[in-house]
Order: C-alpha cells, then sequence, then structure tokens
C-alpha cells in the first residue's frame, strides 16, 4: 500500500492549501473529497445539500474515501469537514493512512471564510455562533479520529507541511 496522509479539521482550518504544499514537496497525488464528490454528481456541494440533504452528502463521502483505498499510489487527501463524522469513516480514515488534524480556533475560521457562500453549514443566521457550537463538539471527534493533531493558527501552509512531513518521516522510520 502507498503513503496516504489524510487532513482532516474544520472549514477554513487549510486542508486544501496545506495538502497542495504537501503534494508539491512530496509529489504524490493530492485529492479532495468535496471536488471529487461534485465532478461525480455534476453540482456543487451547495445544491446536493440542497436537492439531495446533508444524509446523502455524508452518504457520498464515505463512498469516496473506499474509492480512494483502492488505489494503490502515494496520495494526499483534504477531506470535507464534515467526514470523521461518521464512526465508519472515522475507521475507514485511520486504515486508510495517517490521519492529520488541522485544529484551529473559531477566529480563525471566521477571519478566512468571512464572505464565503460554498459551506451550507454556515449560510445564514449568526456564523460566529454556528461555528462555536459546531467547532465545540466536534473538536473531540476530530481529535479522536486523528493519529496526529497540529495547530494550524497563525502560520504559513509550508510550515504546517513542514511539520507533517517531519511526523510521517519519523512514523515511517
Ligand atoms: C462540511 C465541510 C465542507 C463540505 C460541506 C460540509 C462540514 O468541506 O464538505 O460543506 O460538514 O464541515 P470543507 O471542510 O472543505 O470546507
Amino acid at each position: 500500500m502507498g503513503t496516504h496522509v489524510i487532513l482532516i479539521g474544520f472549514m477554513g482550518a487549510g486542508k486544501t492549501t496545506v495538502g497542495r504544499c504537501l503534494s508539491k514537496k512530496t509529489s504524490w497525488s493530492l485529492f479532495d473529497t468535496d471536488q471529487l464528490i461534485e465532478e461525480q454528481a455534476g453540482m456543487s456541494i451547495s445544491r446536493i445539500f440542497e436537492i439531495r440533504g446533508e444524509e446523502e452528502f455524508r452518504r457520498l463521502e464515505t463512498e469516496t474515501i473506499r474509492y480512494l483505498m483502492d488505489k494503490e499510489e502515494d496520495w494526499i487527501l483534504s477531506a470535507g469537514g464534515g467526514m470523521p463524522l461518521r464512526q465508519e469513516n472515522r475507521i475507514l480514515l485511520r486504515s486508510a493512512g495517517q490521519v492529520v488534524y488541522l485544529k484551529v480556533h473559531p477566529e480563525t475560521v471566521l477571519c478566512r471564510l468571512r464572505g464565503d457562500t460554498t459551506r451550507p453549514l454556515l449560510a445564514g443566521g449568526n456564523v460566529r455562533k454556528k461555528v462555536e457550537e459546531l467547532l465545540g463538539w466536534r473538536g473531540p471527534i476530530y481529535e479522536e479520529a486523528a493519529h496526529v493533531t497540529v495547530r494550524a493558527d497563525d502560520r504559513s501552509p509550508e510550515d504546517i507541511a513542514e511539520e507533517i512531513m517531519d511526523n510521517i518521516l519519523t512514523k515511517n522510520g
């Protein structure tokens, strides 16, 4: 089996940006569950939530991780923020590779996602309250799902990618 790095964490934690850095450093393929799902469904994540509902979206996430697990090559995955919420997905992710939690404060999320319209779970109403609530109960789940937790506030993606590489190289001897 190839080396697989799975980046998990809240919306706006920087999973895709850090994933790009890691991919550049290693030349491993980069996948993004949201992007794979959008391509497969032929519609945006917001539209999938609207037409098919969150439950169906979560089912598509599980399908996507199963699809990636069949790939022999080395890869990095930027997982959608809700991917680790299903216990089934946590088990799959941990068996697929090294799971890294990019941990951020609500303030970082609010700052990075200001004006964003692509996250249905944060659309409308009091966004600060939503972020604080969601991050509050999801935090321990992300910790449980991850092999490693990396702080991702106020740091460059390169710096974070460096720390992840050090970690993986240590683990792989
Ligand atoms: C979600 C995170 C989003 C996307 C969907 C739901 C979540 O991905 O999968 O909007 O439940 O946290 P990002 O974490 O890439 O924003």
